[in-house]
């Protein structure tokens, strides 16, 4: 199965953001990755509905929104009138991850569940089978431009290992420190989909970029 590649709007110009979706549309990426951070959930504040729902106007892709908020269920209806397609949710932060999960389909999106780096890929056995995506954080959310997490690897290779022994279809997103020099080693590992904030938007040719996160080419 070949992966997929999803900038993350949120190393993009925030001044500019119509015309860095529009570079997204144009690029060969797949998906377009949307984070929401409270400010409670995580140390930072990212952007609201009204600015997602600009985002998502401007999208030709899969809009994959990443909730970094305290109790999502409040919001999971208007995340879809905003544009969303994929959902995820912290496991961190859903007292009733599976109540959540049904919600989120009932919208009629996909659902994903995203884990903090110190968070093991066990917790989950339980829920896997109703999930689509699994959002591995190989950084402590809150912001872009960090150094990636060694131990990720390991925790793909299990979350891979799960995934085979079940028979199920469920992709492993990685998101933090996503780079031409370690996607490779990355979809080896079990990665569907691959997360790129910076490695993306501060690159000089964002598109080439997306392009070598996709064929898996190391950059020269
Ligand atoms: C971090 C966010 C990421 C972030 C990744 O909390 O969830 O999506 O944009 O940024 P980079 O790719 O720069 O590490
Ligand atoms: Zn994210």
């Amino acid at each position: 199965m070949s992966h997929i590649v999803a900038p993350s709007i949120l190393a993009a110009d925030f001044a500019n953001i119509q015309r860095d979706v529009e570079m997204v549309n144009e690029s060969s990426a797949q998906w377009l990755h949307i984070d929401i951070m409270d400010g409670v959930f995580v140390p930072n504040i990212s952007f609201g509905m009204p600015v997602l729902k600009a985002m998502t106007k401007h999208s030709d892709k899969v809009n994959d929104v990443h909730l970094m908020i305290v109790d999502p269920d409040r919001y999971i209806s208007t995340f879809k009138a905003c544009g969303a397609d994929v959902l995820t949710v912290h496991y961190e932060a859903c007292t009733h991850l599976h109540r959540t999960i049904q919600a989120i389909k009932g919208e009629g999106m996909k659902a994903g569940v995203a884990l903090n780096p110190h968070t093991p890929v066990r917790l989950l056995e339980d829920i896997l089978g109703d999930l689509d995506l699994v959002c591995l954080m190989s950084v402590n959310p809150g912001f872009g431009g960090q150094g990636f997490i060694e131990n990720t690897y390991n925790k793909i290779e299990a979350l891979a290992e799960m995934r085979r022994q079940r028979e199920l279809a469920f992709h492993i997103e990685i998101d933090g420190g996503v780079t031409v020099e370690n996607a490779a080693r990355l979809v080896d590992a079990g990665a569907t989909v691959l997360v790129a904030g910076s490695t993306v938007f501060k690159s000089d040719t964002p598109m080439d970029t997306v392009d070598r996160l996709l064929s898996l080419e190391v950059a020269g």
